[in-house]
């Protein structure tokens, strides 16, 4: 069998290790062979491949973002090129295709399957928001990453006594804002999922200071926005998926809450660093297993399907279900962290 791989999509730790895992299963349990098409479906639509083999793929385990390259595409040209990506899977002699990306690159992993070519999806988001799946390897990663930094705030929030506010990733899930926030005792965690009121986060600050407390840690998902009216934030257009963006929302925050507390407020934010670098060995072991599994479903003609954590193993679930819609962060959740705000 010939495996055609590409990544799409923002970069994410743990992409390597996914292509070395599926370049290593197929040739070892299947003596199949695996070429990888460059830079995300862009690489597939202008017909730009790299062979790879077990050699190609030595050392790829622990490395971050992705030895193939990787694009953001636009739907519609995805939509214009379905021909032509056919046409080259078919000269290339690819029997299955196996795609590693997030919300975009599974939604056109998808459209392709519609179109009857055999193709097997692997989940990749340090944001966590493919539905399906209980994780997505480079969530782990990104949450270190941002925990870490946020430890290293606290120090020099306290000794100054500030209001520092971190904004991290999460257009549009705030499930690394909730985890990063837990996991660094943030005094406040604001999310997309639930629009914040400006009024009340001032009243936290005020709160600690008044009580004695040294400093607060605010951290903001980039997509968290406040209730209409309460705050403007500047509107940054729409993404490639159509979905709304707001841009320096922490900035702005800061901003606000100076004006209306009187307390210093710095605000950092942390931007690509939360996808840079090595994966964590959770991430490894994940992204190693979801590389194999989709080897093995790509062998068994179970096609369409992407593979996905559910619990602690490696089901498929339909490419359909996994794109329907976003894993946004639940209630129950944002209750939890609800819990240690102030
Ligand atoms: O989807 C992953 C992600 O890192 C988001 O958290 C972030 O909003 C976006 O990608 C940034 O995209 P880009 O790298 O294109 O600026």
């Amino acid at each position: 069998m010939r495996i055609g791989i590409l990544t799409g999509g923002g970069d994410c730790p743990g992409l390597n290790a996914v292509i070395r895992s599926v370049v290593r299963s197929a040739a070892t349990h299947y003596g199949s062979e695996v070429v990888g098409f460059r830079d995300g479906w862009r690489g597939l639509l202008e017909d730009r491949t790299t062979p790879l083999d077990v050699a190609a793929v030595d050392g790829l385990l622990t490395r971050g973002g992705t030895t193939l390259g990787s694009a953001r595409v636009a739907p519609e040209k995805l939509h214009a090129g379905l021909a032509q990506m056919k046409a080259v899977l078919a000269a290339h002699g690819v029997d299955v295709l196996i795609p590693i990306g997030g919300e975009g690159t599974l939604t056109a992993a998808h459209l392709l399957s519609q179109a009857g070519v055999p193709v097997v999806g692997v989940p990749k988001t340090i944001d966590n928001d493919i539905d399906g799946t209980d994780l997505t390897f480079g969530f782990d990663t990104a949450v270190s990453i941002a925990t870490d930094l946020i430890d290293r705030l606290h120090t020099t929030a306290e000794s100054h006594q500030r209001v520092l506010l971190v904004e991290v990733m999460g257009r549009h899930a705030g499930w690394i804002a909730l985890h990063a926030g837990l996991a660094s005792g943030a005094h406040v965690t604001l999310v997309p999922e639930e629009p914040f009121d400006v009024a009340e986060v001032a009243k936290i600050v005020e709160d600690r200071f008044g009580r004695g407390d040294t400093h607060v840690i605010g951290v903001v998902a980039e997509g968290a926005r406040p209730l209409p009216g309460t705050m403007l934030v500047r509107d940054g257009g729409v993404d490639e998926y159509g979905h709304r963006r707001f841009t320096g929302v922490a900035q702005q925050l800061g901003d606000e809450l100076e004006r209306r507390t009187g307390k210093e407020v710095r605000t950092t934010v942390l931007g690509h660093v939360q996808r840079g670098g090595t994966p964590t060995s959770f991430d490894r072991v994940l992204a190693t297993r979801f590389g194999l599994h989709a080897t093995i479903a790509a062998h068994e003609g179970r096609h369409g399907q992407m593979v996905a954590l559910r619990g602690t193993e490696i089901e498929l679930v339909p490419l359909a279900q996994a794109v329907a819609k976003l894993k946004t962060v639940t209630p129950s959740r944002l209750a939890e962290t609800g819990a240690f705000t102030g």
